[in-house]
């Protein structure tokens, strides 16, 4: 069976670096789910929809023309030919994908291109559902977390990087509320899978939470 390191969690926790240090290291396949959410939404925005009409955009979702490239040392991320890696990183979509991924019928269309990227030797697969709905076989299970002050000080440090003007209030502000969102939802609400570990990285270096996931996976494996 090829084996599979799920790393769910909420926004700002760490999941996305750790995810691609950890593919990087092990040579293993890379799935940021939550860039399927995001690009979901602006698929749906750019075509002047509604984003909660959930037909309107299920048929973006399951339409969705995109293409992860890896050029040097990050991903390009392409929307319908277009280069949308920075936007796809903006408030807009990440605020939109929420909305979206509240949607049954926008998680179904998804369901099996998320399944096509588990491909040998391996997958690093970061969201908030990987463990509990998508790979409930995954060979390791990590649920990273952090304080929600923690979180939005990140995410300053990256949208800041991006060029976008921040306010660390309404930051956290809006983190709280996609928590609240994401684990509020009946379709595969944010939690922790039973067989789960649970990692904190409010004080933990990137370095040191890819490494508790490397020896998780030499644990799992011998
Ligand atoms: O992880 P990221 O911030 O890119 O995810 C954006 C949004 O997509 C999240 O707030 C969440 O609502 C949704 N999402 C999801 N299930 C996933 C990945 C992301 O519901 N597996």
């Amino acid at each position: 069976m090829i084996p599979v390191i799920t790393i769910d969690g909420p926004s700002g926790a760490g999941k996305g670096t750790v995810a691609r240090l950890v593919a990087q290291q092990l040579g293993w396949h890379l799935l940021d789910s939550g860039a399927l959410y995001r690009l979901t939404a602006l698929a749906g925005i750019d075509r002047g929809f509604d984003l909660n009409d959930e037909v309107a955009v299920a048929s973006c979702a399951r339409a969705l023309a995109v293409a992860f490239r890896i050029v040097e040392d990050s991903v390009v991320i392409e929307l319908d030919g277009r280069d949308v890696t920075t936007r796809v990183r903006s408030e807009e979509a990440g605020m939109g994908a929420s909305a979206v991924a509240a949607l049954p019928a926008v998680r179904e269309a998804l369901f099996d291109r998320q399944r096509q990227f588990c491909q040998a030797p391996g997958l690093v697969a970061d969201g908030r559902d990987m463990g509990t709905t998508i790979f409930p076989n995954a060979l390791v299970k990590i649920f990273l977390t952090a304080s929600a002050e923690a979180r939005a000080e990140r995410r300053a440090k990256q949208l800041i990087q991006l060029g976008e003007s921040v306010s660390l209030p309404r930051l956290l502000e809006d983190i709280k509320a996609r928590d609240e969102r994401d684990s509020a939802r009946s379709a595969s609400p944010l939690k922790p899978a039973d067989d789960a570990i649970l990692v904190d990285s409010t004080a933990l270096s990137i370095e040191q939470v890819v490494a508790c996931v490397l020896s998780e996976l030499v644990a799992k494996q011998q």
